[in-house]
Formats: structure tokens, C-alpha cells, sequence
């Protein structure tokens, strides 16, 4: 694609370099501290800075360098300066003075023999940034050897008697590229791939990748025996074969999720923010942050719907629901993204694209630049920038057509416009392409770096099959010829749960218009939106009638029919009748 500026991470670093201070290499400096040798608990500490002058991200590590495993650590250190603690993240943090303490988490505890575990604290500072040159574990100090000024150290070899360095060094910040896509191959989910090659037909899509959502505290390691946030990428570096390689993953765990429906409500409550950031995002930044991983490009959706839901389906809006009046009001989904961009983004090799739900939720006026404000808004809480935001994504598990061949948002008939037609309905916008492109501009005059790109989602957008239109309807009446010429034959571009009619859409292409960085598949082709009937569950999913064919609609589309397919299954579960529908309608043609 044609965009010109610096990468977003170039731009970072040149920025900072700008300021205060120019570190060695990609600002980062970091302090080794090896084993202690006296028996019993023995361990050292990676201890690493990313500083922007009068601030600092602390990345430390703690590795078990003995030969018992640590159950419970608290680690000490202290600071010669004034630098502040202001947060922390995938450890119990705490300042006294000049001393920091920090303690595990549950899920850290432990660190087997060779075993480590990173987290990372924010501080803020004036004058000079020393970093402590000792450390201890549960009181037993990690002396030895310092070395300073290496931000990336080279791995020793397995004959070196000191743990290996990359366990404990995040990998280093700086190398994005201006579109993650290009020049790279794209992960094959092995799960989905196999539940799609046992449809007839299924092999037709079974080798499109697909995206992983991470819509649980328990995905991250793999709930009810499938493959965790970690096999996933092991499996993503075999794929990648030492090329280029892009893993989609989708971030879905906000409390209160899903304000506007019921369907995708998760497992946390409205004020669970503590449980996202440190029981969600914390593990899967620790996780991506392995330099086990540093070569792939991890492509992050981020909390789809959530923002827009702020937007539109709030008081006084006649389309607000109650629980995303309380979402709004408690600030936890903007806290929430903020903290997944700020902390995701703190990876190196990680691109963050915000959800921007859909031509036919955000396009209209009223919505369009609200939403793009308020995205500015998430990504300059909690800890993020800008720069920690590399896109935009439309359609996530919608159904809008990338394109739309045979009428256009500027078409008139008899000298009124379709935007008065009832689909249209004074929308600015007829398919998700023409959509992203703008609303990519849009982010840009909000304040984000004029490098953002736009991903599609069009893994069912496809609208072929026996009823697609093959050409513009007769100009006779509005009405008819856009609804004769629209290939998006839902009731209402409202409806969004298990659409009749609807296909597979454009195969995943990197760069495949303006602005446009890839359109990729994130909702698997054969995983339900949501039951069409209420299911018991674990999963905090609700029974939303937008699921249920009988369903005559609420405000939300226009009080129309649901479009719904029967018999479906909770949202994210498998429902081959949706897949063998999908497959049926593709456009283009399987
Ligand atoms: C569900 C998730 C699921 C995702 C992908 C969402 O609607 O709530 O549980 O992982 O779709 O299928």
C-alpha cells in the first residue's frame, strides 16, 4: 500500500531519541545478574530499561538458576535516584522509599529448575536513571557478574554455566514494518483447519488462516484440552520455517463484554478491570514477550465491538442498553484498551488493530468520528500511545460486503439519493471497504500516526449463491433499486447472528487496496455467533433473540426479522449447517 511515513515504532524511537536522552541502540540499556553460588535457592535477574527521559519501563526477569524449584518469590531491589513506581504489571508491585519489592501472582508462582518469569513496572524520575545493580530473590541476594549497555545479549551456547540470557531479555522493540502482511505468510490454525477439512467439502478453506481468539482467562493455556496461547505460537514458528510469518489473535476479554447483546457476554463482571489487566493481558504480554517468538508478527484485534458500543448504544441514544450505560460510566472498557495496546504494544513485534465494528453500525455521521475520537482517547489511557496502535479493523465477524459491485453511496434516482433510501437509511458508506479506507483517514485527523492501515474481516461477507444479484437493478424507485442491486441481501444491516444467505468471502490477501493493509478471516468460517435458543453454560454467554429465526427485532435493526440460521449453537462453538451454508454462498465462487 501507498503509505509513506515512518513506521510507527521508527517513529517512537526517533521521538524519544529526540528528547531527554539517546540510549545505546533501541533505548534500551540492561543490567545481567548471574547466579549466586551458595547452595540453596540460587537465581538471577534481567533487568532492562526502556527510557523516554523523566519516565521508564522497567522489563525484569527472575530465573530459578538452581536446581530446586522456587514455589513463591519476592524479589528486592533498590533504587540509588528518585524514580517512582506509578504501575506495574504480571507481579505485585510495591515501592517503600527507594526500595521496590515484588511478589508473584498466582500463576508465576512457581519457577521450576532453569525456569524464569518477566514482568514489567512503569516509574517515572528526574535527574539520572540509575539502574540497581543488585538484587534478591526471598532474601538471597543474585550476585555475581554485572555487564551493562547490551540490550540485546547474544544467547549463550547450552555449555555456558550461566542460564541463557534470552530467557530473561524481552525481545527488543523497534522492527515493525508499515504492514505486517506483506511479504509474509499467514497462521494456519491446526484446530479450525482440521474441524473445517472434516465438512464435505471443508478442504476447499480447511488451509486459510484463521484467527485465534483469546475469549477467556483459561484460552490463554487452553481450555477443555485445546491448544493454549503457547502451543499456538510454537506451532506458528514451525509454520513460519524461519520466514516472515503473521499469527492473528483476538483480544476478547473486557468485563462487561458485549454491552449491546447478550450472545458474547463473557466471564467478567462490569468492574473486573484488576482480573483483565493482571489475570488476561499480563500472561499473554509475558507469553508474547518470549524471544522465542520475536520473529513472528503477532496481529492483535482488540476488543471488538467494545468502543463503538460506547458510541452508539448509550443514553440518551433511543438504542442505549443499560449495560453499556454502566460500561460507559465506569470507564473500563476504555481503561481496558488502553491497558491491552499499552502492554501488548510493549512487545516488540506485536501490531495492535482497534475493532471499528462496521459500515452498518459506525457509518453513519453521528458515529463515525465519535468512535475515532474515542478510540484516541483508549489509546492515550492507561499507559498507551499512539504508537502502540497500528490499524484499524472493520467487520469483525460481521457480514457486510467488502464491496458492493453494482450501486454506490453517490448513485441517485430521479435526483434522490440513495443515503435516503430505507438500507442505506442517510448512511455515509454501502460496503466495508469504502468504510475502512475512510475511517483509517478519520483515525489520522484523531490523532493516531498517518502510517495506520485497515484490516477486513472476510471470512462470511461473500453474499454469492442463487440470489446474488448479476447487475444494477432499474432506476423505477429508490427502494428498488437499491435493494435489486445490493448483494448483501440481509433484512437490516443490523443483524449480525448466524445470517441465511451469507458466504465466504475474498480469500486472506495482504494489500489488496488503499489503505487497505489485509483482508483476513478473524471469526472462524463454522463458529456459531450465539445460540438461537438459551443453552446452559460456564462461559458467561447469554441467549440473545437476534440468534432466534422467529425473532422480529428490536431498535437495534430496525425491528426486522433476525436473519438468523435455526438450531445454532452457543457463540464460538462449532455449527457445520452455518459452515455448509458459508461454503454454498462463497463470492468469489470456491
Ligand atoms: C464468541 C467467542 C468465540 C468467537 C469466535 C465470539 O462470538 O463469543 O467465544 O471465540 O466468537 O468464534
Amino acid at each position: 500500500m501507498s503509505r509513506t511515513s515512518v513506521p510507527p515504532r521508527r517513529a517512537r524511537t526517533a521521538l524519544l531519541a529526540a528528547g531527554a536522552l539517546v540510549l545505546a541502540g533501541l533505548g534500551a540499556v540492561s543490567v545481567m545478574q548471574s547466579p549466586a553460588s551458595a547452595a540453596g535457592l540460587q537465581c538471577s535477574v534481567g533487568y532492562s530499561v526502556n527510557d523516554w527521559g523523566g519516565g521508564f519501563t522497567a522489563n525484569v526477569s527472575v530465573t530459578n538458576a538452581g536446581t530446586t524449584a522456587i514455589d513463591g518469590w519476592a524479589l528486592t531491589y533498590a533504587y540509588s535516584g528518585n524514580q517512582t513506581l506509578t504501575s506495574g504489571w504480571s507481579a505485585n508491585w510495591t515501592q517503600s522509599g527507594k526500595n521496590v519489592t515484588v511478589t508473584n501472582l498466582d500463576w508465576n508462582k512457581t519457577l521450576a529448575p532453569g525456569g524464569s518469569t518477566s514482568f514489567g513496572g512503569n516509574f517515572n524520575y528526574s535527574g539520572t536513571n540509575t539502574a540497581p545493580t543488585a538484587f534478591a530473590v526471598n532474601g538471597t541476594p543474585c550476585n555475581g557478574g554485572t555487564s551493562t549497555g547490551s540490550p540485546t545479549p547474544t544467547p549463550t551456547d547450552s555449555t555456558s554455566p550461566s542460564p541463557s540470557p534470552s530467557t530473561s531479555t524481552p525481545p527488543a522493540t523497534g522492527d515493525l514494518v508499515d504492514n505486517p502482511y506483506v511479504g509474509a505468510g499467514v497462521y494456519v490454525d491446526p484446530e479450525w483447519s482440521a474441524k473445517a477439512a472434516a465438512e464435505p467439502s471443508g478442504t476447499k478453506i480447511s488451509n486459510q488462516p484463521t484467527a485465534v481468539w483469546l475469549d477467556r482467562i483459561a484460552a490463554i493455556n487452553g481450555a477443555n484440552g485445546s491448544m493454549g496461547l503457547r502451543a499456538h505460537l510454537d506451532e506458528a514458528v514451525k509454520q513460519a520455517a524461519g520466514k516472515p510469518l503473521v499469527v492473528q489473535l483476538v483480544i476478547y476479554d473486557l468485563p462487561g463484554r458485549d454491552c449491546s447483546a447478550l450472545a458474547s457476554n463473557g466471564e467478567l463482571g462490569p468492574t473486573d478491570i484488576d482480573r483483565y489487566e493482571h489475570e488476561y493481558i499480563d500472561p499473554i504480554a509475558t507469553i508474547l514477550s518470549d524471544p522465542a517468538y520475536k520473529d513472528l508478527r503477532i496481529v492483535n484485534t482488540i476488543e471488538p465491538d467494545s468502543l463503538p458500543n460506547l458510541v452508539t448504544n448509550v443514553s440518551p441514544r433511543p438504542t442505549a442498553t443499560p449495560a453499556c450505560d454502566v460500561m460507559k460510566a465506569n470507564g473500563n472498557y476504555v481503561t481496558g484498551v488502553g491497558y491491552a495496546l499499552a502492554h501488548l504494544g510493549g512487545v516488540g513485534n506485536v501490531y495492535n488493530y482497534l475493532d471499528a465494528g462496521h459500515h452498518g453500525w459506525i457509518g453513519w455521521d453521528d458515529n463515525f468520528a465519535p468512535t475515532a475520537q474515542l478510540m484516541h482517547q483508549a489509546a492515550t489511557t492507561s499507559g498507551a500511545t499512539v504508537d502502540d496502535v497500528q490499524g484499524v479493523i472493520a467487520n469483525t465477524a460481521n457480514y457486510g460486503a467488502t464491496t458492493e459491485p453494482y450501486f454506490t453511496i453517490d448513485d441517485t434516482v430521479n435526483g434522490t439519493s440513495v443515503r435516503q433510501s430505507k438500507w442505506v437509511d442517510w448512511n455515509r458508506y454501502v460496503d466495508e471497504q469504502t468504510y475502512a479506507q475512510a475511517f483509517r483517514t478519520a483515525m489520522v485527523t484523531a490523532g493516531f500516526n498517518s502510517s495506520v492501515g485497515a484490516l477486513i474481516d472476510t471470512s462470511r461477507n461473500g453474499w454469492g449463491g442463487a440470489n446474488r444479484p448479476t447487475g444494477p437493478a432499474a432506476k423505477t424507485t429508490l427502494d428498488g433499486y437499491v435493494d435489486g442491486s445490493r448483494t448483501d441481501r440481509r433484512f437490516h444491516l443490523g443483524n449480525w447472528c448466524n445470517q441465511s444467505g451469507a458466504g465466504i468471502g475474498e480469500r486472506p490477501k495482504a494489500a489488496p487496496a488503499v489503505g487497505i493493509d489485509a483482508y483476513v478471516w478473524v471469526k472462524p468460517p463454522g463458529q456459531s455467533d450465539g445460540a438461537s435458543s438459551a443453552i446452559a453454560n460456564d462461559e458467561g454467554k447469554g441467549f440473545d433473540r437476534m440468534c432466534d429465526p422467529t425473532y422480529t427485532g428490536n431498535v437495534r435493526n430496525g425491528n426486522s426479522m433476525s436473519g438468523a440460521l435455526p438450531n445454532a449453537p452457543l457463540a464460538g462453538h462449532w455449527f457445520s449447517a452455518q459452515f455448509q451454508e458459508l461454503l454454498k454462498n462463497a463470492y468469489p465462487a470456491l
